[in-house]
């Protein structure tokens, strides 16, 4: 039966809410504990979960190391947001329409908040049962390569130097590739092994769609910020031009924007043509990202 992706969504997303839940039903009882909960399980579009879900949907089925992959790439999205708030970093008073970690608790406390989700990400991992010890190791390696320093934490490395500068077209690709798109496409990659480790050359189609939805999903935020959509949630509208940082809207124009946006939509909906309907749910997700208003 085909299942509404309004329905979808709300299924995944109540899938890794209870497991983020239990991840962070820690013992002790600190601020630090408090803040770890605070900055986790309120309010998130849970889109990298999604993705896992839907990845794992186009090639097998759910199971729980699915759920165990979920769970670890979120806890990796809520501390490099955490971490991006920061008064060193983006200095953000709100998200998801809240004070950030470092406003509602302190700037240390979040530090040390965000550090505690990174190990609890690879802990979600060091639990995987369905797949082979060759995969979860696999899986391990791109998770880390994901986040790290050759990743996401590059990706934020090129945005702070940025700052104050003007960069070209491919600066800018190159950077968001790593500090959104890595992630991205890690959720993809690794749903899909959680159901299915055997063929590499629908994972290389899959990774391609997530490289296109990756950076929709930047251009969409910038267009969104350049609207001033963004402060629906109470996020400051055209942060980024306040710190001077390029954009695809400040380098593009809001409608060179916009045909980028409908170009990645194509591209993204192309790699997965070899699909059948078991890849629709990844099919609405790219409708959802580039079609969202906030
Ligand atoms: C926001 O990510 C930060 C970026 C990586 C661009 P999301 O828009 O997925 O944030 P939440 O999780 O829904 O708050
Ligand atoms: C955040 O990017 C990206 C990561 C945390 C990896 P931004 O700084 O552009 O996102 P917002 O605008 O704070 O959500
Ligand atoms: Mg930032
Ligand atoms: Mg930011
Ligand atoms: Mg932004």
């Amino acid at each position: 039966m085909k299942q509404s992706f309004d329905n979808f969504l709300q299924e995944c997303r109540e899938r890794v809410e209870r497991h983020l839940e239990s991840s962070l039903a820690l013992e002790h009882d600190l601020p630090l504990h408090a803040a770890l909960r605070y900055s986790t399980l309120q309010q998130g579009k849970r889109i990298r979960p999604c993705l896992v879900y839907a990845a794992a949907r186009c090639l097998g089925s759910v199971n729980s190391d699915t759920d165990h992959i979920a769970t670890a790439l979120e806890l990796i999205h809520c501390y490099s947001l955490i971490h991006d708030d920061l008064p060193a970093m983006d200095d953000d008073d709100l998200r998801r329409g809240r004070p950030t970690c470092h406003i509602a608790y302190d700037e240390a406390t979040a530090i040390l908040a965000g550090d505690g989700l990174q190990a609890l990400a690879f802990e979600q991992l060091s639990q995987l049962t369905q797949v082979s010890p060759t995969t979860a190791l696999a899986l391990v390696h791109e998770l880390a390569q994901a986040a790290g320093a050759a990743g996401m934490v590059k990706g934020q490395a090129m945005d702070l130097y940025a700052t104050d500068t003007s960069v070209d077209l491919s600066y800018l690709e190159t950077m968001h590739a790593h500090k959104t798109g890595d992630l991205i496409v890690a959720s993809i990659s690794m749903g899909a092994q959680s159901s299915d480790s055997g063929d590499s050359a629908a994972l290389n189609k899959l990774r391609s769609y997530g490289r296109a939805i990756g950076l929709a999903f930047q251009v969409k935020d910038d267009i969104l910020d350049s609207e001033g959509n963004t402060a629906v949630l109470g996020k400051q509208a055209g942060a980024d031009q306040l710190h001077n940082k390029s954009t695809y809207t400040s380098l593009l124009g809001d409608d060179g924007a916009k045909k980028m946006l409908a170009q990645l939509h194509t591209q993204a909906i192309t790699a997965l043509s070899q699909f059948d309907e078991r890849a629709d749910q990844l099919r609405n997700i790219a409708d959802f990202i580039v079609s969202r208003d906030h």
